[in-house]
């Protein structure tokens, strides 16, 4: 079975104390994670060895970076690499956030090179794609993740693409508390999740995580996870309240 995931991105919030009280509020109540289920917090660079060490050992629960780099090492001031990722152990990254597409410039096939980074030191990228408001508008939403999943994700074997997890985060619907309908959400993964069958198999894509992203929340997570393709969420805001959180954690399948 496919893994369900709650995914915390928590962006470019929360101070090191802050960070530390909202993670030990959640870990603290969150109790077991079962086998199929997996639990992941995407924070800023700074607290990513510290985090890790206050999850330990805790089953299925896991750190993620925001974002790598797509180059190995080099000249490149400020930025951070796969290679430093792997070396403090981080196991998952964000790669392709809509916010990073837009405000840096993430092109399709830099986001190519940063999935195969990732891969290639067995760090799990999150991937994420997803449509702006003209394009939902226009409806050709299928056809612009479809190229998105094409252009970053299709020169992966087999093997490699279900290594990926895939999260659909429509732009109009991240931070402005317009959620998706369930059955928006629903027709997408099942559109993303046959755009993989044709290309890499109908067992291979039945084998990968799609998560849903865009102002999900405590109040709303069952029914939206509640979808036989989605598989979970990537959650922004609601990721920064314990109790939110703690209520999408028990949302999963
Ligand atoms: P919100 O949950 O705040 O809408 O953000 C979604 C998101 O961008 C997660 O990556």
């Amino acid at each position: 079975m496919r893994k369900q995931i709650a995914a915390a991105n928590w962006k470019m919030n929360k101070t090191l104390s802050e960070g530390e009280q909202l993670l030990k509020g959640i870990l603290g109540g969150m109790g077991e994670v079962q086998e199929h289920q997996q639990v992941v917090f995407a924070i800023p660079y700074p607290y990513l060895l510290k985090s890790n060490e206050s999850i330990g050992a805790k089953k299925n629960t896991f750190v993620a970076a925001q974002n790598c780099h797509h180059k190995t090492s080099g000249a490149y001031t400020g930025e951070v690499s796969v290679d430093m990722l792997q070396s403090i152990c981080i196991k998952y990254c964000i790669v392709g956030h809509s916010e990073r597409r837009e405000y840096f410039s993430e092109s399709n096939s830099m986001l190519a090179d940063k999935v195969n980074l990732c891969l290639s030191k067995s760090i799990v990228p999150i991937f994420c794609c997803g449509e702006p408001l003209n394009v939902r508008e226009a409806g050709i939403q299928n056809e612009f993740v479809q190229q998105q999943l094409q252009e970053s994700l299709f020169h992966l074997d087999a093997d490699a693409i279900q290594q990926v997890v895939i999260a659909y985060e429509p732009i109009w619907a991240i931070g402005t508390g317009k959620t998706a309908s369930s059955d928006q959400a629903q027709d997408m993964h099942k559109h993303i999740r046959s755009v993989l069958a044709k290309q890499f198999g109908q067992d291979v894509a039945g084998n990968i995580s799609i998560l849903y992203g865009g102002s999900v929340k405590g109040s709303n997570a069952k029914e939206i996870f509640s979808q036989p393709d989605v598989d979970g969420g990537l959650v922004g805001g609601a990721s920064l309240v314990a109790d939110e959180f703690l209520q999408i954690i028990k949302s999963l399948k």
